[in-house]
C-alpha cells in the first residue's frame, strides 16, 4: 500500500507548474470520439483517471497515441461496446460516454459511474437531457442502455446548473437534428473548454460559459486540435499551502480570471498575493483573520477548494465557517483534522472551525480527493511526521504532487508497504 510521508513546517519557495485541468481532460478525451477523423489534446495530466478513459477508448476500438502530455485520438473507428463496471466504476467522469456515444452511434450500453464518494450523486439531470433529444432509457441494477432511434433537438432545463449534465448534454446534441437549447446550464470554464473543442471540429455551439446554451446539430466533425486549460483547483490548492507556508511561492501557468474568488477571499484575510499575467505568488501572513466561505456554482466559491481552505480555516484567529451546498457529504477530512489538533464541528453542511491550534503529524486517511489535500497541506504544517493512507484518491486528481511539492521545499515523499 502507497502512503504520503510528510515532515512538517518547511517553508515553501519557488515555482509550482500548473497541469491541465483535472476535469477539463476528464471530458475531452471522452467527447473526442465524437469525431470523424483524429484529434490532438495537449496537457493531459499525467493522473490515473486519464489512463482509466484511454483504457475504455481502446474497448471501443478508437486508438491513442501519448507522447508527454499530449493525447493523439484517432475515432473514425470507434464501435460499440459494453462498458463494463471494472472501467466505468474507477471514476465518475466514465459518464461522459454515455452522451458522447449516444450522440455518434445512438447506442451506449454502461456500467454505473464511480468517483469520490461525496454525496448523493444522481445523473436524473442527465437522464433527462438525454431522454429530451429522444432516447430511450433502460436501467438495469448495475447499467443502463440507452438508445435513439433518432436524436432530434430540443430544449432543456436543469434544476440546478450541473457540470456533469451540462456536458453531457452538449455531446449528444451536436450532431442531433436542429437545435437544443440548454437554460440554467453550468458555467464552469470546463465548459468552455469542452465547447471549444467540438466547435474547432466543426460543432455549432453558442453561450458556453453563460447559463443559457445553444447547438445547432451538425453531420459530420472533422480533425482538431485543443489544449486543456490550466487546473484551477489544483492552482487553488497550491496558493492554499502558500498562504500557509509560501516565501514567494510562484504558482505558475495559472488563469487569474479562474481564481478571483479564492485570491478575494486570501486578500481579504490578509494573505500577500501578487497577480501577475500568468502566474500568482503568495507569501504566508503572519496572521490570518477568521472568516466565512459558502460554497457555489462558478463564479462563486468552488467546493472543490473548500476541503483544503478548512485546514488554511484551522490557521485563523477566531471562528470560521464553512458551508457546503454542492456536494452533501464533503467534510471527509474533518475527523483526521480534528485527530490532529484541530477544533471542528460539523452540523449538516457547515464546519465550524474554532482557530488557531497547533496540528500535529498523525497516521490520517484520504477519504477522497480533496480531503486528501486538505490533509496533504495539514501535513504540511503539521508538527512532526504526517503520514496518509489511500493516497490513490489524491494521485487521481493532482498530477506529480510529491515532486511539486519537494521541488519547492517541503519534506514529502510516497513510501510502499
Ligand atoms: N446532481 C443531481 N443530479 C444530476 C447531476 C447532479 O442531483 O443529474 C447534483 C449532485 O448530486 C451534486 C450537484 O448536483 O449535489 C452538483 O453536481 P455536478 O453535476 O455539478 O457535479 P459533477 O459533474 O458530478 C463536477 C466535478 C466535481 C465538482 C462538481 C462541481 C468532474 C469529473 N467532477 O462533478 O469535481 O465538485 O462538478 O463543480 O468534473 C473534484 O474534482 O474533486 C470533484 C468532485
Amino acid at each position: 500500500m502507497k502512503k504520503i510521508v510528510i515532515q512538517g513546517g518547511k517553508t515553501l519557495s519557488g515555482t509550482i507548474p500548473i497541469s491541465g485541468a483535472k476535469n477539463s481532460a476528464v471530458a475531452l478525451i471522452p467527447a473526442a470520439i465524437l469525431c470523424d477523423e483524429t484529434t490532438t489534446i495537449f496537457s493531459v495530466p499525467e493522473i490515473s483517471d486519464r489512463d482509466n478513459l484511454i483504457e475504455i477508448i481502446k474497448l471501443l476500438n478508437g486508438k491513442v497515441t501519448i507522447e508527454n502530455d499530449t493525447l493523439y485520438i484517432d475515432s473514425s473507428n470507434i464501435k460499440n461496446a459494453y462498458i463494463p463496471e471494472e472501467l466505468s466504476s474507477k471514476l465518475r467522469a466514465s459518464y461522459y460516454f454515455m452522451g458522447a456515444l449516444l450522440g455518434k452511434n445512438n447506442y451506449v450500453e454502461i456500467a454505473l459511474p464511480g468517483g469520490c464518494k461525496i454525496g448523493n450523486r444522481k445523473i436524473d439531470f442527465h437522464l433527462k437531457g438525454f431522454k429530451a433529444l429522444g432516447a430511450t432509457i433502460i436501467e438495469e441494477e448495475n447499467k443502463y442502455i440507452i438508445k435513439a432511434d433518432k436524436l432530434v433537438g430540443n430544449k432543456i432545463y436543469f434544476d440546478f446548473a450541473s457540470v456533469g449534465a451540462t456536458i453531457n448534454v452538449m455531446l449528444t446534441a451536436v450532431k442531433a437534428e436542429g437545435t437544443t437549447v440548454i437554460n440554467n446550464a453550468a458555467k464552469e470554464p470546463e465548459i468552455v473548454n469542452i465547447a471549444t473543442f467540438l466547435n474547432n471540429m466543426g460543432a455549432k455551439i453558442r453561450g458556453a460559459g453563460t447559463s443559457k446554451i445553444t447547438i445547432e446539430g451538425v453531420n459530420y466533425l472533422h480533425k482538431a486540435m485543443i489544449e486543456v486549460i490550466p487546473d484551477r483547483i489544483e492552482a487553488g490548492t497550491y496558493i492554499i499551502i502558500g498562504a500557509l507556508l509560501g516565501n514567494k511561492l510562484r504558482v505558475e501557468n495559472v488563469i487569474k480570471e479562474h481564481l478571483t474568488s479564492l485570491l478575494s477571499k486570501l486578500q481579504e484575510i490578509g494573505v500577500k498575493i501578487e497577480i501577475n499575467e500568468n502566474s500568482i505568488v503568495v507569501t504566508k501572513a503572519e496572521k490570518l483573520k477568521a472568516f466565512n466561505i459558502t460554497t457555489l456554482i462558478y463564479p462563486g466559491f468552488p467546493t472543490d477548494l473548500a476541503q483544503p481552505m478548512t485546514t488554511l480555516m484551522t490557521q485563523c484567529e477566531g471562528m470560521s465557517i464553512l458551508e457546503e451546498t454542492i456536494h452533501s457529504n464533503r467534510m471527509g477530512q474533518v475527523p483526521y483534522l480534528n485527530e490532529m489538533g484541530a477544533d471542528i464541528t460539523v452540523k449538516n453542511q457547515m464546519a465550524f472551525i474554532n482557530g488557531k491550534t497547533p496540528l500535529f503529524g498523525q497516521e490520517v486517511t484520504a477519504s477522497d480527493l480533496r480531503a486528501g489535500a486538505s490533509l496533504v497541506t495539514a501535513g504540511l504544517i503539521a508538527k512532526g511526521t504526517t503520514t496518509i493512507k489511500d493516497i490513490e484518491h489524491i494521485l487521481r486528481g493532482y498530477e506529480r504532487i510529491v515532486e511539486k511539492l519537494s521541488g519547492v521545499g517541503a519534506d514529502i515523499k510516497i513510501i510502499e508497504e
